[in-house]
């Protein structure tokens, strides 16, 4: 970087009141931001464009895309924390955050200001060197959007561009905002709010658009993904990711050859096919690369009873980034029955294979695999399983196409099924990390098998998951066969040889959802893991050197950068998300599992410390057992159809909310049926339920709880 103009850019920063280490001597140039077309571009705070994003490397002290650099790698160059000196990292800041959800952002940092997003959408200025909060950004979500959300509250981060910041709410919009002030610049719709569309995935810059996708596909939408111009927020086009009702007429050629390989009438459950989260740009190819999910309803028996591929689900699908038309796809599984999203971490890397230099796109979509593709043509290189696979054999590299086992479609021979990987994937949304050192990834993976069966019955409801299958019943089949915790559910750390398409190491993880990954040039792998410590492992071998307690489980990706030049190491905090609040004590076998959120920062010689862990209060007593039975049966199946995804199986909590065995009002019927059928805390996320179960049946699910709770 041209030194005077950091300089220069970091006098702004002085005006704003944050530390610039190395440039205070000329705190008096006045730079008229007004004027900033003409004046030197990079004198207006936080300007990242086309060419300082395309020479990432050249500027390794900041973190300017999500993924670090366009190719998604979250490999840093910074080495002055490395093997040698990792022993000395110490915390040197942190910010508490007023959300209590999982967090799973990925921070942005320019010029010594870190932009990073929290649960309900919410959007942080912090001075990446101090820890100061500059502002912060809340898009005042409503609560009910939590109900509509499958997966929880979560925001995976914001995109930066030439002074403004932007980043999507879980209600569906896309926000510019002034980066200098938090002031708002422009706020777009992206959904159909009258949808159960949601938005926690992180916005991308492709070709002078800003991207986002959404989600919903357990609840009946169609998935679609929209640029918008960065300057004024007008969309620039639209790809939908599955077809529509063909009567409404197809909006192209590739919409028609997208519903060639769906049969029924799919449109009525809107499909899904939702890009929930990973895209990946290549500037010189122009291609914009988006990660596509599961069908909706998950059973492909019921979403399109014919059978067909149904396209574009569990897909990469490349796309002119100028146009939004398409331009090729690979499916990493045909007729998904089983939520085997594609929308996980992609990486750009050029590899040496068979002697040839081959432009590559990898990713470990949940099926299992992992994936070598051209990503100039489409073309499949190889595609080996990473974890335990139950439901293919392998993948056919001739017609590129999986050898599935037989039965393994639950919903074709209406058979109970124990499937590995389950819907959370051998590797979900947590990003893996590609260093070219190593020449390793490195793949946040887990075992987490999941039961399936057709719901016979299935009917769409306007609240609850509509994925048609089984909903975890303890008093039915499915419980027997339940992933039981250490034999079955497991994570790993895992560096794999993408050429050779091999497990280099693995460090395990005491259960499956631990956080996503970062390598650097100190020969170094940071990731976060569930029991709440942050850890170094060396690159080339996985031995680990370093760990730290956090706290509270940590999902995130760390992030690495500089300021004033030194090195620090930063992850935002915060247990929480889907599977931590449905697997109850799956995940939460000792109890002790909480959320504190919060963004960390560690450099060498830090000496800053954590307040201590509030101490919990003492659990009141269990109200008295009731119920006969029969409604207990029958309280059991509601909860597991209309509570557990939030308030955990068997009503025990994952850690983060209530948990319903000692909340004081599960031995009140009256306040009990205020909050699940009058809604009086939705402000906070906990809806009305009463669309879907009446009086008794609330009154069955108490029932059910207070027995667990004197169990
Ligand atoms: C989409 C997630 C979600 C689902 C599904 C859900 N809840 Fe909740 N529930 C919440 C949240 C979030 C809170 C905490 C609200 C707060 O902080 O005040 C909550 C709070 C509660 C409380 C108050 C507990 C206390 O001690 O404060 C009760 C009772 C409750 N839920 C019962 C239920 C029942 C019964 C069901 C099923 C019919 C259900 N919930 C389904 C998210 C959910």
């Amino acid at each position: 970087m041209n030194m005077s103009q950091r300089c220069q850019s970091l006098v702004l920063l002085v005006v704003s009141a944050i530390s610039v280490g190395g440039c205070q001597k000329e705190e008096s140039i006045e730079i008229d931001v007004s004027a900033s077309v003409t004046a030197p571009e990079r004198t207006v705070i936080a300007w990242v464009d086309a060419e300082r994003i395309a020479n990432a490397d050249a500027e390794p002290e900041n973190w300017l895309v999500h993924g670090r650099t366009n190719s998604e790698q979250r490999f840093s160059p910074l080495q002055q924390v490395n093997d040698a000196t990792v022993n000395d990292l110490g915390l040197a800041w942190y910010v508490d955050l007023d959300t209590d959800r999982g967090q799973e952002a990925t921070p942005i940092i320019v010029d010594g200001v870190m932009y990073s997003t929290s649960a309900w959408s919410k959007l942080q200025a912090v001075d990446a060197q101090t820890g100061v909060l500059k502002w912060q950004y809340d898009p005042e979500v409503p609560g009910i959007w939590n109900v509509r959300a499958c997966c929880g509250v979560q925001n995976r981060g914001a995109a930066v561009w030439k002074g403004r910041v932007y980043f999507a709410t879980l209600d569906g919009r896309l926000i510019a905002l002034d980066a200098a002030t938090g002031d708002l610049v422009w706020e777009v719709l992206t959904t159909d709010q009258a949808q159960s569309y949601t938005i926690t995935g992180a916005p991308r810059i492709a070709d002078g658009n800003i991207v986002i996708g959404n989600g919903g596909a357990e609840y009946g939408v169609r998935g679609y993904v929209t640029a918008y111009d960065l300057d004024t927020g007008e969309q620039a086009w639209r790809f939908y990711t599955v077809p529509g009702n063909p009567a409404d007429g197809f909006e192209d050629a590739t919409q028609e050859m997208a519903a060639a390989t769906w049969t029924g009438e799919w449109w009525v459950d809107g499909g899904g096919g939702t890009a929930w989260d990973s895209f990946a740009y290549d500037p010189e190819l122009n291609l914009l690369y988006i990660g596509t999910g599961n069908g909706s309803p998950w059973s492909r028996a019921i979403r399109s009873p014919g059978g067909g591929d149904n396209l574009f689900l569990a897909s990469i699908v490349a796309l002119n980034a100028a146009s939004g038309e398409y331009v090729w796809h690979y499916q990493t599984v045909p007729g998904d029955t089983w939520d085997y999203t594609a929308v996980q971490h992609m990486v750009l890397a050029d590899l040496e294979i068979d002697g040839e230099q081959r432009q590559v796109i990898m990713q470990a979509p949940k099926n299992g695999f992992y994936y070598v593709i051209d990503r100039v043509s489409g073309e499949l290189i190889s595609a080996e399983n990473i974890m335990p696979v139950n439901w293919a054999t392998h993948i056919d590299l001739e017609s590129g196409r999986p050898v599935e086992v037989d039965g393994a479609r639950y919903d074709e021979t209406l058979a109970t099924k124990k499937i590995s990987p389950g819907a959370g994937g051998a590797h979900n949304w947590q990003p893996m990390s590609y260093s070219p050192l190593t020449g390793l990834v490195y793949i946040p993976a887990k075992q987490q098998p999941f039961i399936y069966r057709l719901n016979t019955e299935y009917e769409r409801r306007s609240i609850g998951f509509n994925h048609g299958v089984n909903n975890w019943d303890p008093f039915d089949e499915v419980a027997e066969l339940a992933p039981e915790f250490g034999a079955d559910d497991q994570g790993h750390l895992l560096a794999w040889d993408p050429i050779a398409q091999e497990e280099v190491w693995r460090v395990s993880h005491s259960v499956s959802e631990n956080g996503g990954v970062l390598s650097t040039a100190g020969n170094l792998v940071f990731q976060g893991n569930a029991d709440g410590k942050l850890a170094a492992y060396t690159a080339d071998s996985g031995q680990k050197l370093w760990s730290t307690n956090t706290q509270t489980g940590v999902l995130a990706p760390p992030v690495t950068y500089a300021v004033d030049g030194e090195q620090y190491v930063a992850v935002v905090v915060g247990w929480g998300a889907v599977f931590a609040n449905a697997s109850g004590a799956l995940l939460n076998p000792e109890g002790d599992k909480r959320n504190i959120s919060r963004i960390l920062a560690y450099k060498i010689g830090g000496t800053a410390e954590l307040p201590p862990i509030p101490v919990a209060a003492a659990l009141p007593l269990p109200p008295a057992d009731f119920g006969s039975e029969s409604q207990i049966q029958a309280g059991a199946a509601l909860y597991a159809r209309n509570c557990l995804i939030c308030h955990g199986a068997g009503a025990a909590s994952g850690g983060v909310l209530p948990d319903l065995r000692h909340s004081p009002m599960s031995g009140e019927p009256s306040a009990f049926a205020q909050v699940v059928l009058e809604g009086v805390l939705e402000d906070n996320g906990m809806v009305s339920f009463a669309e879907v179960i009446n009086a008794d049946e609330t009154e069955a699910i108490r029932a059910y709880v207070v027995r667990q709770a004197n169990q």
